[in-house]
């Protein structure tokens, strides 16, 4: 633990989240100082604009040798099989989430890495834990794919911090909103969609009911979370790989009255399908305040701030004739 993070390399780069965290970490260390690594090439500059390498986090070996390639001292691991897609293949979404994370968690001991981090979701509760106001420390019984290997994940990320001495910090990502790079595969994806499908068609239909409540965050405050959770002292740390993270709580219709704001001609119709269930056994909301005493977050984007933002930001892309990037 006496190391700097100095050479950071970031697992899943090219994912819905990795896009962004990419861009704020090389702003922010050097671009010469982050690493971006995913399955499969990406033609994104954000990507391309720095060190890229094509890693497979279920090869220990490939791990090993990016790491010893660049003197890797820091991980962020955002490779995942999410939820929608983990139902659909549960042996890759635990090969994946499971076996990946333990590479890594090798890894950080065998290299004397100075800090991993490895993020958890929402998908760890399940109908038995309390769905409004979730708190951090409660029952974790999930019943999607996704959810069994986030709890196993957290619990042997703090297994390894406490007998193996490694410092590991994971926080429970809500469902992302993102203007960059669509998500994958996930239960909350009808949130981002929803917006590419208002600039494009004025019209959208969604997979979850009306009036399904789940806990939701702008992609800013979800990238600034991160680094503060991977900034923060370790020793004013209590929890580590666990902290519930929140900004807003909004069903589908939430989303379609703040779009109609600018958008008055939109509409959107509903067509619940097998992520329903996924998203009724998630909480409605969550208790974060573990996250905000431990760490000082503090969420800056709501519901209108974040739909303003989303619809200018795909209006410009729309108007140059990129809406989607790939
Ligand atoms: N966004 C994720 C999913 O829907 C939750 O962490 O699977």
């Amino acid at each position: 633990m006496s190391r700097k993070m100095e050479k950071i390399l970031v697992i899943g780069a090219c994912g819905q989240i990795g896009t962004e965290l990419i861009v704020a970490l090389r702003e922010k260390y050097g671009a010469a100082n982050v690493i971006a690594s995913d399955i499969r090439k990406s033609s994104d500059p954000n990507i391309t604009d720095g060190a890229f390498e094509i890693i497979d986090i279920t090869d220990k070996s490939r791990l090993e040798e990016v790491i010893r390639k660049y003197d890797i001292d820091t991980i962020y691991n955002m490779a995942a099989v999410l939820s929608a897609v983990g139902e659909k293949n549960p042996l890759v979404c635990w090969d994946v989430n499971m076996n990946g994370v333990l590479n890594v968690l090798h890894c950080a001991i065998d290299f004397n890495l100075a800090r991993v981090i490895m993020p958890s979701s929402i998908a760890v509760f399940g109908p038995d834990s309390p769905r409004i106001n979730t708190p951090n420390d409660t029952i974790l019984r999930p019943t999607s794919m996704y959810g069994v290997t986030k709890v196993c994940g957290e619990r042997l990320c703090d297994y390894y911090v406490e007998r193996f001495g490694i410092d590991v910090r994971g926080l429970r990502y809500p469902g992302i909103i993102s203007a960059e790079t669509l998500p994958g595969g996930g239960t909350t994806d009808y949130a981002v969609e929803i917006f590419y499908k208002a600039i494009e068609e004025r019209k959208y239909t969604c997979f979850l009911k009306e009036d399904t409540r789940l806990p939701m965050m702008y992609m800013p405050d979800c990238i600034r979370a991160t680094i503060e959770l991977a900034e923060a002292e370790f020793d004013s740390l209590k929890h580590h790989n666990d902290f519930n993270l929140a900004a807003f709580s909004i069903t589908p219709g939430d989303i379609v009255s703040a779009i109609k704001k600018h958008f008055p001609d939109f509409t959107c119709d509903y067509k619940p399908d097998y992520r329903q269930q996924i998203a009724e056994s998630w909480p409605e909301s969550i208790d974060d305040g573990t996250a905000r005493t431990e760490w000082g977050w503090n969420h800056e984007w709501d519901l209108d701030s974040m739909t303003g933002d989303m619809l200018a930001k795909l209006s410009k892309r729309y108007s140059e004739g990129k809406l989607y990037k790939k």
